[in-house]
């Protein structure tokens, strides 16, 4: 444990930095948190900064995404290297999870962790982030509502997950699930009300 706290509070601290609200404030001069659904991620950064620039948005979308996936998965590539346990890795995904969506900069509120925890779950289960991804991207064409396009790709990622990886130990997984559909809760309640915000 000694040997790997370094990488427990560098995910946490890497896992907490909240690139969306970075970019849209230096880039777009707009304060995310105040506008939208209020949240930090890739989503409502397109769907805030469109309004004025929708050329940019995209631009600054995507850079969120990529960022806050990256945010874990650079984490895991150093600790992988060192040779640190399976567990371990785990435990570094859990943290970088847990520092999206409660970030030490914001007061420990944060994202809903949807870039972040795909992010560690490309390097820790590829195939299942995979048919994650392709259901994400299927509904969200269709549906254009990010939030039940992720919260589903994400479902199928951990039902695959015991599909494929039947032999695995299951927790870590079901936990990042858990803080994912926890964050989710507001846009859950908009879901069954009908009321959920569109990204176009
Ligand atoms: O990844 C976040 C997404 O699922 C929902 O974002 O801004 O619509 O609450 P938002």
């Amino acid at each position: 444990f000694n040997t790997n706290v370094q990488f427990f509070i560098a995910a946490y601290l890497v896992g907490g930095i909240p690139f969306g609200l970075l970019l849209a404030k230096k880039f777009a001069g707009v304060d995310i948190k105040a506008s939208g659904s209020g949240s930090i991620g890739a989503t409502n950064v397109l769907r805030v900064v469109k309004e004025s620039n929708p050329a940019l948005a995209k631009k600054l979308g995507i850079a969120t995404l990529a960022l806050d996936a990256l945010k874990g998965v650079t984490v895991l590539i150093v600790a992988y290297f060192s040779g640190v346990s399976e567990a371990t890795l785990w435990a570094i995904s859990v943290l970088a999870v847990i520092g999206h969506c409660f970030s030490p900069y914001l007061n420990f509120e944060g994202g809903k962790g949807i870039a972040t925890g795909m992010g560690v779950m490309m390097f820790m289960l590829p195939y299942e982030t995979l048919i994650a991804l392709v259901v994400w991207g299927v509904l969200a064409k269709t549906l254009k509502i990010s939030s039940i396009s992720s919260l589903t790709g994400v479902m199928a990622l951990l039902i695959s997950s015991f599909i494929i990886h039947p032999e695995m130990a299951h927790a870590p997984v079901v936990f990042i699930v858990f803080i994912l559909y926890y964050k989710h809760i507001p846009n859950i309640i908009r879901l069954l009300k009908g009321e959920e915000k569109r990204v176009v």
